[in-house]
């Protein structure tokens, strides 16, 4: 195991913090029911700083003259391994992960006590879990109590996330390279749902076949829980029962992406159930391509994060109006917000090892300025359900393109531009020539 990019990482923040102690633990296991838990899935910043997978394990980093990192993990267990698989145990993490330290996690209250002596700051995810959060008191009392031996205990707690937020918001290389391929399986995933998709057959099968090619692919899980939403359920933005039967003149909209080594892709397309798109639905459908065209074009370095949605919602609301969806000017529909009837999300996130990945979107309340290396998604849509005033042939469209793009240094690369987008790539692909 080349540890070589997690050890950097530790120094990186260590460098960052100055001085004080962090902790970061991994996720828990979740009980489903009696013995069974869901499938495992580790904290994204201690993965992010550790490379190591398994459950109850928490880093502890030292910062200021004397650095160093710690491990707390299970212990070897002969009799657990054999229903649960191989642990690594302190000695053998220590080694293969690169830490200076590691111990059995059963040590950690303890060893804090020690840990946080004479130091000047905790560093926590204070208020994310009320369970740590009365444990890290639990460890600054233990300090205080030593008052009269001399030991001061730290007198700040600070968010070890802040700075986390803003180093897991630059990718590195390596981590371009992992979300490149969650992005190439993913875009896979569609075009087969695309070929496979026919009147008849159910959401949930197109489920199926899109968690298929994730998985022959080594894609760990979905990213999320997949949307694949026929005919007006495309109208519910987080729909996610996938259970209704697909019909014929339909649309069907799959918002799908999978997880790989703890990266994810974030992918949606719309396309018609019989392989042909209407007039009414081409005429939708041409409206969010072009806003995607233009949010797409306004990623580059040094554009304002915000740039993307506007350049967006210009295009939306010039089209709400040609659909008779709106009526006014351009800017009137902007200004009154009307376009929020059909287009109620904004145009894309942070994208990498959360779905909706961590960063601030505005520094000293101005929109960020994109920078190389950051990756967000771009997905306008537009759902269309009946009401008054809205044109009957247009009721229970729903449709959004989503795309992965990582900002560079030459504008921008969309990551899942092996997805067939185009109404004539789409048709293609579903074997309608
Ligand atoms: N799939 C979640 C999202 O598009 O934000
Ligand atoms: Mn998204
Ligand atoms: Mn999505």
């Amino acid at each position: 195991m080349n540890y070589q990019i997690y050890t950097q990482r530790r120094r990186r923040l260590a460098e960052q913090m100055q001085a004080g102690v962090a902790v970061i633990p991994t996720a828990p296991e979740r009980p489903r029911n009696r013995d069974s838990s869901y499938p495992y899935r580790f904290d994204s910043y201690f993965h992010y700083l550790t490379g190591f997978g398994e459950p109850e394990a928490v880093l502890v980093l030292v910062a200021g003259a004397a650095p160093k990192n710690i491990l707390f993990c299970r212990e070897k267990n002969a009799e657990r391994e054999v229903w649960d698989g191989f642990r690594y145990g302190p000695e053998a993490a220590s080694e293969t992960f690169g830490f200076d330290e590691a111990h059995p996690i059963a040590m950690l209250d303890e060893m804090m006590t020690k840990l946080l002596a004479d130091q000047p700051s905790l560093h926590f995810h204070r208020g994310a879990d009320s369970a740590w959060d009365a444990r890290a008191v639990g460890w600054l009392n233990a300090v205080r109590a030593e008052v009269r031996n001399g030991i001061a205990a730290p007198s700040a707690i600070r968010d070890v996330r802040v700075l986390l937020d803003e180093m897991r918001l630059i990718k590195s290389t390596e981590e371009i390279a992992t979300m490149r391929r969650a992005a190439e399986i993913s875009s896979a995933a569609h075009r087969r749902a695309m070929q496979q998709v026919r009147p008849g057959r159910h959401e949930y099968e197109i489920e199926a076949e899109i968690l298929h090619e994730f998985r022959r692919h080594g894609a760990q899980a979905p990213a999320y829980s997949s949307i694949v939403a026929g005919g007006a359920n495309a109208c519910v933005l987080h729909y996610v029962d996938n259970s209704d039967g697909l019909r014929d003149g339909d649309l069907l909209l799959i918002d799908a992406g999978c997880e790989l080594d703890g990266y994810a892709a974030d992918i949606t397309r719309t396309f018609p159930v019989n392989g042909r798109y209407s007039a009414a639905q081409k005429d939708v459908y041409e409206m969010v391509l072009a806003a995607q065209a233009a949010a797409i074009g306004a990623v580059k370095i040094g554009a304002s994060w915000d740039d993307p949605h506007q350049a967006a919602l210009k295009v939306l609301a010039q089209g709400m109006i040609d659909l008779g969806l709106c009526t006014g000017s351009v800017d009137g529909v902007l200004e009154s917000g009307d376009y929020k009837r059909f287009y109620m999300h904004k145009t894309g996130h942070w994208l990498g090892m959360d779905v909706h990945d961590v960063g601030d979107y505005k520094k000293s309340g101005e929109w960020r300025k994109l920078e190389a290396g950051m990756v967000l998604t771009v997905e306008p849509g537009c759902y269309i359900r009946p009401g008054e005033g809205v044109p009957e042939h247009l009721w229970n469209i729903g449709i959004r393109i989503e795309d992965d793009v990582l900002v560079t240094a030459l504008g921008c690369e969309v990551l899942t531009a092996a997805a067939p987008k185009t109404v004539a790539e789409i048709e293609a692909t579903m074997g309608v020539a």
